[in-house]
């Protein structure tokens, strides 16, 4: 950082702390003017996660600020207030989303709906098809495998990507989609496009001809899997797959773009956490090996019963998802207006909760900005802070309890047959936001080396 950055970084912070030595009159709600706009510019250039996360310091007394259309919340008590009171901020971003028929609209849409999807989702059923999850850390492992022998590189971005939409297929759908196996190179090739060189990178227009197309595609085939899913006659005595129950339930249009939110949110946002988690098992050895021994002890029990907990695996999960938290906030949206706390929000504000300013503000976390693992086990550190990594209240994420067996699965049967490093191609972690669905990814693919244990 140059000698500009820490002059104005200083400036910032005399401002910051004279204003918030004033103490909360009337109900105004702050918002950067012309010259911290310019400052924060010459700082942070267009990196908008960062200034945001700096605005969650500069107005932390206030609890909130108004960013652009936007209005910011990141005072604990307001954050779970807005959650719980209001209205999912989703209808806006669902008009141009291939996602616009699905649950995710008003929660009054649809209950029945909302409750055949909800009974697939339960933490009971997710642990009941937990060797389902096993077999595909084991066919991705496979593909390590053979990439170690041949001392390649593994794009482990690329790899997590195939392992997660199976674990989708198998868990969700009752669905072999093999794209492991390589047999969903266009479907895999439509999220891309849709969500990382659209929605996350900016690289093209969701008008534009290559969108469009992606859009498409991926009706064309997600329909023909439903097809095919539902002409497959059950065996005798066998249950009736989910995909044809939800099929009864709501008819095949919805059917269909209900599995297409599956596929991406189930798909992009553990997919994107596996590299981030190995990424900085690589940059942390001894936490490389603790995570490494802690799987090697409970391997055979694992395998047995997939939902023991691995207690220094799960709180590098937690930490992982406190530092960089894949879904960076939560939408709501105000229809009338309304008081949270003492402040007034006109009706029809777009409300963030920033889960990214919260688990990184010193405010709520001691140690913010620092990475320990530790803190989530007993070791002193306070971990009382505000934690929504899958939101909270009735619309906490329906998918969390598969994504934490998963993730869980996937880290400890990988550490136990691999030991990963960083080569001259592994790339800094640095993230780009799908502001539109409300994920980070890295911004690029992540490499590593990769050698077998067993
Ligand atoms: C690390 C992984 C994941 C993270 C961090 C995450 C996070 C989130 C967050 C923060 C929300 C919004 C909650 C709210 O608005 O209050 C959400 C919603 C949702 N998530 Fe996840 N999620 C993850 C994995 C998954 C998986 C594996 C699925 C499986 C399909 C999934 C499906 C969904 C769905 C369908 C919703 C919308 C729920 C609703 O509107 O009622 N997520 N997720
Ligand atoms: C794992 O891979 C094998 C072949 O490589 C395939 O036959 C099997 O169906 C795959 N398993 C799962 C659960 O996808
Ligand atoms: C990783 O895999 C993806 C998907 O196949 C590919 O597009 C990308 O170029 C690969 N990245 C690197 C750095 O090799
Ligand atoms: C909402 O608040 C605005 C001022 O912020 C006020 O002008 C308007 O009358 C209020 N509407 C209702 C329905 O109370
Ligand atoms: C894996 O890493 C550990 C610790 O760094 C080392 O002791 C061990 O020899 C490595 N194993 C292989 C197969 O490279």
């Amino acid at each position: 950082m140059g000698i500009l950055h820490t002059v104005i970084l200083g400036i910032l912070q005399v401002w910051k702390v004279t204003l918030n030595l004033v103490s909360l009159k009337g109900n105004g709600i702050p918002e950067p003017g012309v010259v911290l706009k310019f400052l924060l510019n010459l700082v942070f250039g267009d990196e908008k996660l960062q200034k945001l996360e700096y605005l969650t310091d500069f107005y932390y007394k206030y609890g909130l600020f108004r960013y652009e259309t936007k209005i910011y919340i990141f005072d604990p008590k307001l954050a779970h207030t807005a959650i719980n009171k209001l209205e999912k901020g989703a209808e806006d971003y669902l008009k141009n989303s291939p996602l616009k028929e699905t649950f995710l609209g008003s929660s009054h849409k649809s209950p029945e709906v909302r409750r055949a999807i909800a009974s697939i989702f339960r933490k009971t059923s997710i642990e009941e098809r937990g060797k389902l999850i096993i077999s595909d850390v084991d066919n991705l492992s496979e593909k390590i495998l053979r990439k170690s022998e041949k001392q390649e590189n593994i794009n482990i971005t690329e790899l997590s990507l195939q392992f997660a939409m199976d674990v989708v297929g198998h868990v969700l759908l009752d669905l072999n989609l093999f794209a492991l196996e390589g047999r969903q190179m266009k479907l895999l090739d439509c999220l891309t496009t849709i969500l990382h060189r659209c929605y996350a990178l900016g690289e093209i227009s969701d008008q534009g001809q290559e969108f469009i197309q992606a859009n498409k595609d991926f009706e064309k085939l997600t329909t023909s899997i439903l097809e095919d899913a539902l002409n497959k006659e059950e065996r005798p005595g066998e249950e009736k797959t989910f995909v044809k129950k939800l099929h009864e339930v709501c008819g095949f249009a919805q059917a269909r773009d209900n599995m297409k939110l599956f596929l991406m949110a189930g798909s992009e946002t553990t997919a994107s956490t596996i590299p981030v988690i190995l990424f900085l098992l690589t940059a942390y050895p001894e936490l490389h090996h603790q995570i490494q021994s802690e799987a090697d002890q409970n391997m055979e029990q694992l395998c047995k019963d997939p939902t023991i907990s691995l207690p220094k695996t799960e709180a590098l999960m937690k930490e992982v998802l406190r530092t960089y938290p894949i879904a960076p906030f939560i939408s709501r949206r105000t229809f009338y207006n309304v008081t949270l706390g003492s402040v007034e929000i006109p009706a029809n504000s777009d409300l963030i909760v920033f889960t990214w300013g919260i688990h990184r503000s010193e405010n709520v976390w001691e140690k913010a900005k620092q990475f320990l693992p530790s803190r989530f086990l007993e070791d002193g550190l306070s971990h009382g802070g505000m934690y929504i990594p899958f939101g909270a209240g009735s619309r906490i994420c329906i998918g969390q309890h598969l994504a934490w067996l998963e993730l869980k699965l996937a880290v400890a049967i990988l550490l136990h047959k691999f030991n990963f490093s960083k080569v001259p191609e592994t790339p800094d972690l640095r993230f780009v936001v799908d502001w539109a669905h409300a994920v980070v990814h890295p911004d690029k693919d992540m490499i590593f080396k990769v050698t077998s244990r067993i």
